[in-house]
């Protein structure tokens, strides 16, 4: 493998690299009992569906400035249906769009390094056979996403950002809690679970950009078997085992959980690098119906899969009416439908932000 890395990724305040102490008790099993043939039906279909970084078409010349140029026309309905703090030129209109691409894609790469060292943990803590045995096929899964998202980033698009605080904070609660269910509920429910209604929304963004297309779908393909993983490792203990106790003390993550995830779709990073006052813009994504019906639908994946593992629990039902995603409830879940069906309004508005600027 062979790859130039034209803009290493800008750090984060806490530096090249970080020590997160983790505690958690390393189950060995020795009885090799392979009972849950959903897991091993999984850990099948994961090994059959491996693919290799080398089988994308790297020689793809890649100019988002040029796709962003295409669509410059777009600036017009961007001001007109989000109203932001000050209208957009299409100068501006070009480098934000490049900009929130770019942060989209660092987050997805960052957001894999943490799913690569969660998932560890799991082969680790797990204390089910089959479910150390698919957790082994997901680490490798989330090297290559690691792989593919770093080589896209540095060395096809040109730009990029440093992990956010919010995502930052968050993976390291997922990386040092002990109870390795913990691990579980916060990558592959929470996690995973957003990244895969964020991967459908790229596929409608970028349909002109084939190798982030092919990229994204691959991703997607693997990340819907590790989000019915965490579905099918959880369900019984969430369901049948926990006493009241200690489903609070699941609740209470799930609530925290969802803020930092929330917070962290501000995009204040994006602001700074723009020059844009962080504070206005924050308050303006925080508020705009389309912005926050965009955040809203990251956790359709989310809502049902907390259902189905019994935590819809009253508390939660209640912050997650607050934030507006209970619409979400009745959706089907990650065991039943693996894919991803965004509302058809937000379809629209984004397919009519690509084509504003296209030549006719
Ligand atoms: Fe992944
Ligand atoms: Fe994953």
């Amino acid at each position: 493998m062979k790859y130039t890395q034209h803009n290493p990724l800008p750090l984060p305040e806490s530096g090249p690299s970080r020590a997160v102490t983790s505690t958690l008790d390393t189950i060995f099993d020795w009885q090799y009992e392979l009972n849950q043939q959903n897991l091993l039906a999984l850990y099948e279909k994961g090994k059959a569906a491996t693919w290799n970084a080398t089988d994308l078409d790297w020689s793809i010349d890649v100019d988002m400035e040029a796709l962003a140029r295409g669509r410059a026309g777009s600036y017009q309905i961007f001001n007109q249906m989000l109203n932001p703090p000050h209208p957009m030129d299409e100068k501006q209109s070009i480098e934000f769009n490049l900009n929130m691409n770019a942060w989209m894609l660092s987050q997805f790469l960052h957001g894999e390094q943490g799913a690569l060292l969660a998932t560890a943990k799991i082969v680790q803590g797990a204390p089910l056979e089959e479910a150390k045995w698919y957790a082994a096929n997901q680490v490798a899964d989330e090297a290559r996403h690691v792989e593919v998202y770093h080589r896209y980033l540095t060395e096809k698009l040109g730009r990029s950002f440093e992990v956010n605080p919010h995502l930052e904070t968050l993976l390291d609660q997922i990386i040092s809690d002990s109870r390795w269910d913990m691990t579980y509920l916060g990558m592959q429910i929470m996690v995973e679970g957003l990244a895969l209604a964020a991967f459908g929304l790229m596929k409608i963004q970028m349909p002109d950009e084939p190798l982030i297309l092919d990229i994204t779908t691959r991703i997607m393909n693997d990340e819907s078997r590790h989000v019915a993983f965490g579905v099918l490792s959880l369900e019984d203990l969430y369901t049948k085992e926990l006493s009241a106790a200690e489903l609070r003390e699941r609740e209470d993550f799930v609530i925290e959980a969802t803020h930092l995830m929330r917070d962290r779709l501000l995009m204040e990073q994006v602001y700074e690098r723009m020059n844009f006052d962080v504070k206005t813009w924050t308050e303006w994504a925080k508020h705009t119906p389309f912005m926050h019906g965009f955040r809203q639908m990251l956790f359709s994946k989310i809502v049902p899969n907390l259902k189905r593992l019994g935590l819809l629990t009253p508390r939660v039902r209640e912050e997650y009416a607050k934030l507006g995603l209970l619409q979400f409830e009745h959706l089907k879940d990650s065991t039943e439908d693996p894919g991803v069906t965004p509302p058809a309004e937000l379809v629209n508005f984004l397919t009519q932000l690509r084509e504003a600027g296209a030549p006719a």
